[in-house]
């Protein structure tokens, strides 16, 4: 892997890579395990400390909490709530849509992965969003290659969902991460000409459409935290963190 030093924090060597893969397994850990705990009746808070402690047992701790001061160990969203949904006392439904996303810091390097989990039986709307953020993902991975802009990404991701008849929610974005959460570049779900970097052998970022069965319109709750859908709308999301190569991308955060 050609090593890049630079502000885009690419993979400096293997050791890097052995490090980068370490935090991608915690926070694969971290997803299943609190997947397997949803169903209705149980609180957002449950499933956090679930993965608080897996965290904890692996020697990593939650980036969000220790970089933004997150209320939380995990981002657990529900239903319109598109990211940044704190855990608390809520019980889930049967129907409603979690959004689980987890974020770790191990020997100083973070990875970032999100699933949607449906809880017991779910809308038909519901089940089409997460299998379209599915695939916008992995259309996302035929771009996301060495020589190719980051733009080429949103591209990809807009136009299957789209396809879907579903909108991105243009305001959240994948990015750059490594040493700490957010790193450039921004990666934009949408052809943002402004995306004009191109990737390098060994970047390192997330990749995460983040769709809306509405208009994709966001704003900030009262809590400070919670970005919901404007219009009320369900909202899907799907990320891994990823290495990017002149071939497939490395999935840090696959299992
Ligand atoms: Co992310």
């Amino acid at each position: 892997m050609e090593a890049v030093r630079g502000l885009d924090l690419s993979i400096q060597d293997e050791q890097e890579l052995l490090s980068l893969k370490a935090a991608g397994h915690v926070v694969r850990m971290v997803l299943d395990a609190m997947k397997v705990e949803v169903r209705p009746g149980v609180t957002t808070r449950y499933l956090d400390e679930v993965g608080a402690r897996v965290m904890q047992e692996n020697g990593a701790r939650s980036a969000p909490s220790i970089v933004y001061q997150f209320p939380g160990a995990n981002c657990i969203s529900l239903n319109d709530e598109a990211v940044h949904g704190i855990p608390g006392d809520r019980k889930l439904k049967e129907g409603d849509l979690v959004k689980l996303d987890v974020t770790v810091e191990k020997d100083g390097y973070m990875a970032d992965a999100a699933i949607t989990v449906p809880v017991g039986r779910v809308s038909p709307q519901a089940e089409q969003l997460i299998a379209c953020a599915e695939r916008a993902f992995h259309q996302a991975m035929l771009v996301a290659r060495a020589g190719f802009r980051v733009f080429e990404i949103g591209k990809a991701v807009e136009r299957e969902v789209r396809k879907s008849g579903f909108s991105v929610i243009r305001e959240l974005g994948g990015h750059g991460i490594g040493r700490t959460i957010h790193e450039a570049p921004h990666v934009p779900n949408y052809p943002d000409p402004q995306a004009r970097q191109v990737m390098n052998d060994g970047l390192v970022i997330t990749v995460e459409p983040i769709i809306s069965g509405g208009s994709g319109q966001v704003f900030t709750d009262k809590d400070g935290w919670t970005v919901r859908t404007g219009d009320h709308a369900l909202s899907a999301h799907f990320e891994h963190t990823l290495v990017v190569t002149s071939g497939s991308p490395i999935l840090l955060t696959a299992g």
